[in-house]
């Protein structure tokens, strides 16, 4: 007997309201707290969009300036943290750091552990949001066994993570880059939020238990690993190699086609965008900015682009509405930028971290219940115990 609606991968269930963001799939239209992410990735910058997911509006001038200043108050982390990187192997996949090094953040800050306090929800929101590009650039220090660098808070958040990520005790004033820096900035906030995917709702679920936020968030990164979902920009750089040159688009297109197959398209198809991914329009690009400025002709990008066109022209593609979402080209970007393939979830992590903060909060600002679904029951019927010497 059915008395639960059955829908598995929630293809049609709203799970709860929210006034964060705004998805028109059909349209490709995505707005945050009602602006288009076209104006956002255009005019505002990173922090300030964080403020905007958060708060519900752009800051004033005050504001913005205000929460700049809390947020670099928070930059650094505990010395006390540096010891768990030693306790992971040097060749660990990052995001596996990721997900033990944000948990134990709940080891230190005693006041996250009750939510029930707006202000100490506020403090672990600001401390996540300060603190990643921190952890993130630690992980990728630790795989290298070169010193960790310190934050450096005259630089604004984008520039920061690049000097974490290459910067050298050596060399502590190297300069930063201002076009890699703003596409940086461009792929965290084009990642910023995305409504309930699959991450964000597992952050909602393990805080509908009343979960501290960093046991919270590391069910986030958690989530976000897995290749149908934030490793998907990883797959796409993999997926780019397996392939290898223009002459073998062909073969993999047929695999990608073939239902006997397993093989996919990474990069391609989206659950909710089935026109286009506006993302992926400012990704593409912020992408070919990256590579006039680094003068990088990247035959892996000339195949991405071949692969796009193969794609985009093939009934398949066009018939099951298949386009390319974000993930595409924000992979090319940061390998163009110097960062290695296994860095690129962490990236994701580190600019989703807002949007999975600010659903949690939304949600424990207002009533909510446990996140508890139901099932349709498929096994064995009433039967007896059976003794192990009557079994065969
Ligand atoms: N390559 C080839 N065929 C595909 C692809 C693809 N990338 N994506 C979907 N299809 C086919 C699929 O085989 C199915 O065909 P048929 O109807 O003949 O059985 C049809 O399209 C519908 O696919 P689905 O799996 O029912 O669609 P979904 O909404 O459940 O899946 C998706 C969405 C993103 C998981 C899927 O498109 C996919 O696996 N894409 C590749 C991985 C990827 O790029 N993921 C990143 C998503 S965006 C960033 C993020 O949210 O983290």
């Amino acid at each position: 007997t059915n008395h639960f609606t059955f829908d598995p991968g929630f293809m049609s269930t709203a799970a709860c309201e929210s006034k964060i963001t705004y998805i028109d799939g059909d349209k490709g239209i995505l707005l945050h707290r009602g602006y288009p992410i076209e104006q956002l990735a255009q005019h505002s910058d990173y922090l300030e969009v964080c403020y905007l997911l958060l708060n519900g509006e752009l800051p004033s001038a005050r504001e913005k300036a205000q929460f700049v200043d809390i947020i670099k108050n928070h930059t650094m982390v505990h010395e006390q943290l540096k010891s768990f990187f030693n306790g992971f192997r040097r060749d660990a996949h990052p995001m596996a750091v990721m997900c033990g090094v944000v948990g134990a953040l709940s080891a230190f800050y005693h006041d996250s552990l009750d939510i029930t306090k707006p202000r100490h929800r506020e403090v672990s929101a600001m401390r996540l949001i300060a603190k990643m590009p921190t952890i993130a650039a630690m992980a990728y220090k630790y795989s290298l066994g070169e010193p960790m660098m310190y934050p450096r808070n005259n630089l604004s958040y984008a520039e920061n993570f690049l000097h974490m990520m290459f910067g050298s005790p050596c060399e502590p004033d190297k300069p930063i880059n201002p076009v890699l820096a703003r596409a940086i900035d461009r792929i965290f906030i084009l990642h910023a939020d995305h409504e309930q995917n699959a991450s964000t709702s597992t952050v909602r679920l393990a805080g509908s238990s009343g979960a501290n936020p960093f046991a919270c968030i590391a069910a986030g990164i958690a989530a976000l690993w897995g290749p149908a979902h934030g490793g998907a920009n990883e797959a796409v750089l993999n997926m780019l190699e397996e392939i290898g040159s223009v002459e073998h688009i062909e073969r993999f297109i047929a695999k990608a086609k073939d239902p006997n197959d397993p093989f996919r398209l990474m990069g391609f198809g989206h659950r909710v965008y089935k026109s286009f991914d506006p993302r992926a329009q400012v990704m593409k690009r912020t992408c070919d900015a990256v590579l006039t400025e680094l003068g990088i002709d990247d035959p892996q990008l000339e195949l991405a682009v071949r692969l796009e066109e193969i794609a985009l022209a093939d009934p398949y593609f066009k018939e099951r509405n298949l386009y390319p979402n974000v993930d595409f080209y924000s992979g090319i970007i940061l390998k163009a930028i110097g960062i290695p393939t296994s860095m690129f979830t962490v990236i994701f992590a580190l600019a989703r971290t807002v949007g999975w903060i600010s659903h949690w909060q939304e949600m424990l600002s207002a009533p909510y219940k446990i996140g508890r679904p139901r099932q349709l029951y498929t096994g064995s019927a009433l039967r007896d115990f059976v003794p192990l010497e009557r079994r065969n």
